[in-house]
């Protein structure tokens, strides 16, 4: 096996994530003393370099979306992506450090997962999207030997929906490039998918709206958000979209080819995600929001402020304060009227006026107002035995408070902690990590600049700057109580991680 000489062991700084060269390869060194551990240097979410996380302990913190590892033995510890980090041998000698690395060696490891083999019984998930696809692979991880049925009316594999709002319809990615576990991935592990919607849960099985029935041991209900779609004249016009599945990402990027001008509708991270790739396409964009500031309930004015002058710096034509009275056009929509009479003339509308949660639509859940379920800190749905709601459609126990989460890495948590529920509540034994961490919501949106947001705030006394958001990289502290309770940054990904380490230390708040 090649053996590379990687560095002096002088010129690797303690306890800190670093990048060292080995042939061909970047790897990533961990050095306590005079140990050294190696380890894979790409993150198995998207393959960007671990050497720019946070590490505490033998906890590294992945700065661009959070995955956690043990650097011990390389486990993922949080998701997102999915695989472990490959460990290598490591020998000092005279100083310098001497790595092993099998040229074949792949960068991750994919975790031991079962098939099904003699137990009869059967999880049922509703939805294959974030949670879904995490319980059903951690299931499998985990030991469960029953049938896995995945049920969307999705026609295609578990993919990443959080791009659909960037690459594809920035550069016209292809949706099918997305796909986070594909046909033989769900093979391999015998999760069977079925195409069709959930109509109604009953105890120990669910009806499909085609009245198919499909009896259930356990269950996960996680249908994710539907858009609304605003009841205005025009609304159902050819050339006004929704934009939640690959499908209709597709329809809107086939659409923006066709186009010069666009009007987006809502200030939410989609609308302000996608009015930015748009206007990369080449697209003239209108953005039509109702506040007069968007995003300032999430992120505070000044950052909000610092997003809103981005937007205009990169030309989009940000209308704040406005409200749509209708679209209007004979066959497709040719324009947008506003409600103090303004006409803007446009090839396609995006809506991104928000979801709401499936749940509602699902007869047999006590949904809230909002259409979400209200679960326990194991995602179980009280009363309804064998139940689980996971997603966007769990109001679920978070270290912040109570909360309904609409992001990604959130939902895969969920999917996560949902599956360990159900193995406990079926009485099957599962490998137990030495410690149950708690779960740290966290969430990013690739706006002008990428910015990360950890915790969760409802509302706050103060917000603590480091840095200034209009001017350059800058950490924001939301301060309630005097404890911090989320943290938005632009450019200072590593301060993040840490104040995550902390969170995670401090089981959730930790003070400002
Ligand atoms: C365009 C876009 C961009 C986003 N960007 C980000 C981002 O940058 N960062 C971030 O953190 N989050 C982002 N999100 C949010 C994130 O994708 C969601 O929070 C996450 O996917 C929720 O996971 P889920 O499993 O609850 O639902 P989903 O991932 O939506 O999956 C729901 C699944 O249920 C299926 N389903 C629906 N109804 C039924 C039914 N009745 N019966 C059976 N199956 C059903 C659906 O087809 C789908 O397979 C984005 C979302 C969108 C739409
Ligand atoms: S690249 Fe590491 S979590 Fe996304």
């Amino acid at each position: 096996m090649p053996q590379y000489d990687v560095a002096a062991l002088s010129d690797i700084p303690e306890a800190t994530p670093h990048a060292a060269q080995a042939g061909e390869r970047t790897i990533l060194l961990i050095r306590r003393g005079g140990d050294v551990t190696a380890l894979t240097h790409e993150c198995p979410h998207l393959g960007l370099p671990l050497s720019k996380g946070a590490l505490d302990g033998d906890r590294v913190i992945c700065a661009f979306h959070h995955a956690c590892f043990d650097t011990a033995t390389g486990r993922q510890m949080q998701p997102p992506g999915h695989g472990d980090l490959q460990r290598f041998d490591v020998e000092i000698r005279d100083g310098r450090v001497l790595v092993d690395l099998p040229d074949d060696a792949p960068a991750h490891v994919v975790p031991d997962h079962t098939r099904q083999k003699i137990d009869t019984r059967r999880v049922v998930l509703i939805g294959a999207g974030a949670a879904a696809e995490a319980c059903a692979l951690r299931l499998r991880e985990a030991g469960f030997e029953g049938a896995v049925e995945m049920i969307s009316p999705e026609e295609r594999a578990p993919y990443d929906r959080t791009m659909l709002s960037k690459g594809v319809l920035a550069r016209g990615t292809d949706p099918a490039s997305l796909t986070t576990t594909d046909a033989d991935g769900l093979a391999a592990r015998d999760i069977t998918p079925i195409k069709g919607t959930v109509a109604a849960v009953e105890p120990g099985r669910v009806t499909l709206a085609d009245g198919t029935i499909r009896p259930y041991d356990a269950l996960l209900v996680a249908p994710g958000g539907a858009p609304n779609r605003p009841d205005l004249p025009g609304g159902d016009l050819p050339g006004v979209h929704l934009l939640r599945s690959a499908a209709s990402a597709a329809g809107l990027s086939a659409a923006a080819d066709a186009a010069k001008r666009a009007v987006l509708i809502g200030g939410g991270f989609i609308g302000m995600e996608a009015a930015l790739s748009l206007t990369k396409r080449g697209l003239d964009v209108t953005l039509i929001v109702q506040e007069d500031l968007p995003l300032s309930k999430v992120v505070g004015e000044r950052v909000a402020r610092a997003i809103l002058a981005e937007h205009k710096a990169a030309g989009v034509d940000i209308r704040t304060g406005a409200s749509v009275e209708a679209f209007t056009g004979e066959g497709h929509v040719a324009a947008v009227r506003l409600k103090d009479g303004t006409e803007i003339e446009t090839d396609l509308v995006l809506l991104a006026i928000g979801v709401t949660p499936v749940t509602g639509d699902i007869a047999g859940l006590a949904a809230g107002e909002d259409g979400g379920v209200a679960v326990g800190p194991d995602l179980g749905v009280p009363g309804l035995d064998s139940v689980f709601v996971a997603g966007d459609c769990a109001r679920a126990p978070t270290p912040f408070g109570p909360a309904r989460i609409e992001h990604w890495r959130v939902a895969r948590q969920h999917g996560i902690r949902a599956a360990d529920a159900m193995m406990d509540h079926l009485g099957i034994a599962r490998p137990e990590p030495a410690e149950v961490e708690p779960d740290i919501p966290f969430f990013w949106t690739a706006l002008a600049r990428q910015y990360r947001y950890l915790g969760h705030a409802e509302g706050w006394d103060d917000v603590l700057f480091d840095g200034d958001p209009a001017e350059g990289p800058f950490l924001a502290r939301y301060v309630k109580d005097g404890r911090v309770m989320a943290a938005v940054t632009a450019g200072k990904d590593h301060d993040l991680a840490r104040l995550h380490h902390q969170m995670i230390a401090a089981g959730g708040p930790v003070p400002a």
